[in-house]
């Protein structure tokens, strides 16, 4: 029986619990959680500091590593969209989304569905075209050039009004932005899921698809409300949901992909050590996890180094890395027949 064509389900969860743990093998996977601008290495903002004539408040890489400590959410999101001002034409997106893709293809991506913060480009005066179109170049080349179908989405900054993203999401439609879905990212806890009702329903309408932070730093009714109010079809993140028994049973009947990120859920501190995460629980419970990176360039490691990392400290064994490599095929936006070829791939492996 080809076990990777199905969804993940409790009986496959129990018994994978036995495997030893071995050897990692680079497995074709699709990362569905990953902002473009968390993409942003050192090195590349120096060299775009340069070229765009902009003084970092940095002397060398040095200095600007050593700003990589983060106590919590907000202490990276200030890191974050300051080193954004190093992205000021398309040619600067473009070169951001080259170097994730490079980086990524060696890591086993083989699909991306990669979010882009608009918000934060128009308010400091880059324009919709300048990022969206400087992204979007290079993706709709990705598969010939990189070996990887990608996707984009336009993700909404919860601390700003909802009337500010409803503006910008009206903006991205005019414009015939090539979107796929839309996400909801940024200060998490006092930005609840019932801020953003108007701006899911506006985006359901529109025939996008829809999902949301919910459960990284904030409490697991986020979740609950990011189901329920916002009608949206994944999670990103959502590790507090272990919180509430009753939401992880409906996560499980249900079926709702949760994009985890563990070595990010350790930089943010909202797990203590990769030794404390509540990913082989997860799993155990039935739960429909994948893997990514987030913020690969802050948070020390691509979606291949997060595996390694599992397979090292969790102990998560080689059957459920795959498991986890075919929950990311299933649980994304990709067309039936690409993740078919996807699955196929994973089970040459
Ligand atoms: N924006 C970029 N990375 C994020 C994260 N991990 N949580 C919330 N917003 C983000
Ligand atoms: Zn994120």
């Amino acid at each position: 029986m080809d076990i990777f064509t199905e969804p993940v389900d409790e009986t496959v969860a129990e018994t994978s619990a036995e495997q030893p743990v071995d050897a990692v093998v680079l497995l074709p996977v699709a990362e569905l959680h990953l902002h473009i601008e968390g993409t942003l290495e050192p090195e590349l903002i120096f060299a775009l500091a340069e070229r765009n004539g902009i003084e970092l408040p940095y002397a060398d890489l040095g200095e600007l590593r050593s700003r990589y400590e983060f106590t919590d959410l907000q202490s990276f999101l200030d890191l974050y969209y300051a080193n954004m001002a190093v992205l000021q034409t398309e040619a600067d997106f473009a070169d951001m989304t080259r170097a994730y893709l490079t980086r990524a293809a060696q890591g086993g991506v083989r699909h991306a569905e990669i979010m882009i913060d608009p918000q934060a480009h128009l308010s400091r005066g880059v324009s919709l075209e300048t990022c969206i179109n400087g992204v979007g170049s290079v993706l709709a080349n990705s598969l010939e050039e990189f070996g990887i179908s990608t996707l984009l989405i336009a993700a909404f900054l919860r601390d700003l009004p909802e009337d500010d993203a409803l503006e910008v999401l009206e903006s991205l439609l005019a414009m015939e932005a090539p979107l796929v879905g839309i996400g909801l990212d940024s200060a998490e806890v006092g930005n609840p899921p019932a801020k953003f009702e108007r701006l899911y329903a506006r985006a359901r309408e529109a025939g996008l698809r829809l999902t949301a932070h919910a459960g990284e730093e904030g409490p697991s009714s986020y979740v609950t409300d990011a189901l329920d109010i916002l009608g949206v079809e994944r999670i990103d993140h959502g590790i507090r949901c272990m919180d509430d028994p009753d939401l992880v049973e409906r996560l499980v009947d249900q079926r709702i992909p949760l994009t985890v990120c563990p070595l990010s859920n350790v930089r943010l501190r909202a797990v203590d050590t990769l030794a404390d995460h509540p990913l082989p629980a997860m799993l155990a419970a039935g739960l429909n996890v994948s893997i990514n990176s987030d913020d690969p360039a802050y948070f020390g490691g691509y979606v291949d180094e997060n595996f390694s990392q599992l397979a090292a400290v969790l102990k998560i064994s080689a059957f459920d890395r795959a498991r986890l490599a075919a929950n990311s095929i299933h649980s994304s936006f990709a067309s039936e027949e690409r993740k078919t070829e996807l699955l196929d791939e994973l089970n040459a492996v």
